[in-house]
């Protein structure tokens, strides 16, 4: 079945992303982050399960040697919206202490966990925090969660696709997209 299929199949109202325009966006991301840690050390930490596709990509689209780690959270929250109660269900393997930590992410919402996350890494030591995020939703940047890299802002809808699911489905989708409305109902 080609994406296509897959894309209606699952019910995907529309491409908000194309797998094309990821690739290209997530090369011009690889080309800053190779230039601003040239000659350091760099730690991708990824949060599972949704940063998996970009930080598969990311890591790929640098040009340097890196180290991925990954930790599995789980944040209390209703539905859709998180609460920024953060809970560790899998914690790095890597120390910390001295490193320079680049947090790969598929979506920044509220920013209320990656806050969390943020303060939690910060605690361990290292050389330096940043972030990189695929998508941005505006709560993001009006809660000011400071973002080094973001590959695209997004109007605020639920979208799914590239790691990003409903219900734990649609994260094997290539593209980005919103949900045809009657999946929710
Ligand atoms: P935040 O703490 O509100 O920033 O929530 C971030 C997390 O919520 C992401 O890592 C996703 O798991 C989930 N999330 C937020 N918006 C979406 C969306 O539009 N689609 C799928 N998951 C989302």
């Amino acid at each position: 079945m080609d994406q296509q299929h897959v894309a209606d199949d699952l019910a995907l109202d529309q491409t908000l992303i194309t797998e094309d325009e990821l690739q290209a966006r997530l090369a011009e991301m690889a080309v800053d982050i190779g230039g601003d840690y040239d000659g350091k050390d760099l730690l991708l930490v990824g949060v599972l399960k949704g940063a998996v596709m970009v930080m598969a990509d990311l890591a790929r689209a640098l040009d340097r040697h890196v180290e991925m780690d990954w930790m599995a959270v789980s944040s209390y929250g209703s539905g859709t919206k998180s609460s920024g109660v953060v809970r560790i269900l899998k914690d790095l393997d890597t120390d910390l202490e001295g490193r320079h930590v680049l947090i790969v992410e598929d979506i920044i919402d509220t920013g209320l966990t990656l806050s969390w996350l943020v303060t939690n890494l910060r605690s361990r030591g290292p050389a330096s925090v940043e972030i990189a995020t695929m998508l941005r939703k505006p709560d993001a940047v009006q809660n000011d969660i400071q973002v080094k890299y973001v590959g695209f802002d997004i109007p605020n809808a639920f979208v799914v696709g590239y790691g990003l699911d409903y219900a734990e489905k649609y994260r094997n989708l290539r593209c980005v997209g919103t949900l045809a409305p009657h999946v929710y109902s």
